[in-house]
């Protein structure tokens, strides 16, 4: 009886420590195992450094037209305003030049923040609500490479396409619309 009883108060340990261990690596699973795998990486098809462009005003590149529409990110007749040539000696803007530039072909970047077609977004709407763009993008402006852009590979979308919550839990602080039918035209 006595032999017994010790022999089982000693696995006691050893079953909490099976139970952490267990816990633990189903926390490692399901925070960095799982999400790695669920995300492919795929990189810009050149680098883009924000910092080289420093120089110049973000509105330069990035600005509303008037009829409202955002003009997006600029199409290639804006880089040969200033790469008509190389003017350094990066691997980068070589390929810009050879590839694009003298085809004149549009660069196929991807939209880190794009949303799908069954949604509507505008940025004329925010414009004039004094919100940052790190509000809603990441912050590109300390930037000399472009990070990889991350798809999650059951829904396709971007690591960075904002939740429907995201949109709504600022539109309920800021007292804006949350009808289904102004985001889901
Ligand atoms: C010389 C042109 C140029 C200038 C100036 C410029 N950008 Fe960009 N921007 C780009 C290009 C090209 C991309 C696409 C590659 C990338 O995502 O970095 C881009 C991408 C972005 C994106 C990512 C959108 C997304 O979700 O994919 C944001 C946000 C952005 N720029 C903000 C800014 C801000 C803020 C400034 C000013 C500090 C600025 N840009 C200045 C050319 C420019
Ligand atoms: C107003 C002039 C101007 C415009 C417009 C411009 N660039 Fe540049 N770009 C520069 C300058 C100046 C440098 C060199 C900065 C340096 O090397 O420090 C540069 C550097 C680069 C480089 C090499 C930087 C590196 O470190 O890899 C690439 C790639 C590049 N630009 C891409 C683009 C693309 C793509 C566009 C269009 C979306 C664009 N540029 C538009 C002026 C411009
Ligand atoms: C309220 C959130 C929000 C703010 C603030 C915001 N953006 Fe965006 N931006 C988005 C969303 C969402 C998209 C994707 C739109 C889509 O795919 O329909 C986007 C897309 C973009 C794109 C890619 C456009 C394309 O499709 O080619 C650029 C560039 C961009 N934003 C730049 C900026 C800049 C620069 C600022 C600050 C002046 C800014 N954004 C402020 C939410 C925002
Ligand atoms: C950080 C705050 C913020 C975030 C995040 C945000 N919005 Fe908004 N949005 C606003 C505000 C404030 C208004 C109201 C503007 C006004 O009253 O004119 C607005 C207005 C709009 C409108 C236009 C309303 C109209 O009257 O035409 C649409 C559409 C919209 N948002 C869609 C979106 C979508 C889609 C997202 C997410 C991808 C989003 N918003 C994320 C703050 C935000
Ligand atoms: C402020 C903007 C906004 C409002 C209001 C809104 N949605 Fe959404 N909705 C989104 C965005 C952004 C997405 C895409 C991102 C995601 O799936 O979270 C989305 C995605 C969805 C999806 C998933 C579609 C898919 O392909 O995954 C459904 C279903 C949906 N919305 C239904 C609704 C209904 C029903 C309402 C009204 C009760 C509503 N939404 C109101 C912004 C909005």
């Amino acid at each position: 009886m006595n032999q017994e009883k010790s022999s089982s108060s000693a696995k006691k340990p050893l079953g909490v420590i099976f139970f952490l261990l267990g816990f633990i690596g189903a926390l490692v699973v399901g925070w960095v195992v799982f999400p790695s795998l669920l995300y492919s990486k795929k990189a810009q098809p050149i680098n883009f450094s924000h910092v080289a462009h420093q120089s110049e005003e973000c509105e330069s590149c990035h600005s509303l037209r008037a009829d409202g529409v955002y003009s997006g990110i600029p199409r290639i007749d804006k880089c040969r305003e200033c790469h008509e040539s190389a003017q350094g000696s990066s691997e980068a803007e070589a390929k810009l030049v050879s590839d694009y530039v003298e085809k004149n072909r549009e660069v196929p970047w991807k939209v880190y923040a794009w949303q799908p077609d069954n949604v509507y977004f505008s940025h004329a709407p925010h414009k004039g609500q004094g919100l940052e763009c790190t509000r809603c993008h990441r912050d590109v402006s300390t930037e000399e490479k472009t990070p990889p852009y991350r798809e999650n590979l059951i829904t396709g979308y971007s690591i960075s396409t904002m939740k429907m919550v995201e949109c709504e839990q600022c539109h309920a602080l800021k007292g804006a619309s949350n009808n289904c039918e102004m985001c889901h035209k």
